[in-house]
């Protein structure tokens, strides 16, 4: 057992099931290293008892809650406030204890971000398209779209999600940046005009969808190579397996592939600094990063 005392804070997540959540060594991790009194717990709570859990939490003195699927929508309405940029995205992953109740935030989008820098990613000005129009898409469209890219080509299965999803964000944002195709459509053709607008030729692929994830690691969203040719870099958002189809097919032709993993570990790592007000070095997201990878 992790050592407690009576001065010892809770931190926690709400979500179900977390059986697999690494969220708990991420956080009594970085609070070892930052010599800080937490301990953080999973908590499996069913969508029928989520109120119960918000208000039984508050009452207990929880300092901070993550939240994960199936509640990341519906616990919005047990906050007491809603940060503006998780309002828009219309999910809450971080509970902030405050006053009145507790606050919700998204840390999802600033955590593909913060994970793009720390691989060293540039953004601004870039094309980027993104393979799939779910909750995970909606936070990487809303994310590329702070970070100033050139445009982003929304492709999904379900083509009338990825064209509600671009409307949604190119009038929230004033913009017409965000387009939409299926994946059996002539897409192709779009990006080829987007290329032609910027006269840029290479692309960030960010993979939002669940295909290629354990179980099903031989399966991949996108099978046409001509799509890996015109890929610099290819973002999948999936942790298990470490490396995905997708990402061995962009390395195959020839571009830089990255896992999930960063983006869990800074979405963590901003939730962290929300509920403690520390600011948490690359040095240490590093050594978190590594027991990640080797867990
Ligand atoms: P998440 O919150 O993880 O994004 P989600 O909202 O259920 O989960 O979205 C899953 C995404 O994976 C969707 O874009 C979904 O496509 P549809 O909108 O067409 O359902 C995509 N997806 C899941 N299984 C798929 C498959 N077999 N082929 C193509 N896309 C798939």
């Amino acid at each position: 057992m992790i050592s407690t005392n009576a001065q010892t804070k809770l931190l926690g997540l709400l979500g179900n099931p977390v059986g697999h959540s690494l969220s708990p060594i991420i956080h009594s991790n970085l609070a070892k290293n930052c010599n800080e009194n937490y301990a953080y717990l999973a908590f499996a709570v069913e969508t029928q008892k989520l109120a119960d859990a918000v208000k039984g939490g508050y009452a207990l003195g929880v300092q901070g809650f993550n939240v994960t699927v199936p509640h990341k929508k519906e616990v919005m309405q047990y906050l007491a406030d809603v940060d503006d940029k998780a309002a828009l995205i219309g999910a809450v992953n971080t509970l902030v204890r405050t006053e009145t109740g507790f606050k919700g935030y998204n840390t999802d989008m600033p955590g593909l971000l913060r994970a793009m820098a720390y691989d060293g990613i540039c953004l601004k000005g870039k094309h980027v398209v993104i393979l799939g129009a779910g909750g995970v898409a909606n936070a990487a469209v809303c994310a590329m779209l702070e970070a100033d890219v050139a445009g982003i080509l929304v492709l999904n299965r379900t083509v009338q999600k990825a064209l509600e999803l671009a409307d949604y964000f190119n009038r929230a944002y004033g913009t017409d940046k965000v387009r939409a195709a299926a994946f059996s459509d002539d897409f192709y053709s779009v990006m080829e005009k987007m290329d032609s607008d910027d006269s840029k030729q290479s692309w960030i692929a960010i993979q939002a969808t669940s295909v290629g994830m354990y179980p099903n690691v031989t399966q991949c969203v996108m099978e046409d190579e001509k799509f890996y040719k015109k890929v610099a870099v290819g973002y999948d958002l999936i942790m298990n397996p470490a490396v995905t189809m997708f990402m061995k097919r962009v390395k195959q032709s020839g571009g830089e592939a990255y896992n999930g993993v960063r983006m869990l570990l800074f979405q963590g790592v901003l939730a962290y600094e929300l509920w403690t007000g520390h600011k948490i070095s690359d040095e240490l997201a590093t050594k978190v990063l590594h027991i990640l990878e080797n867990n």
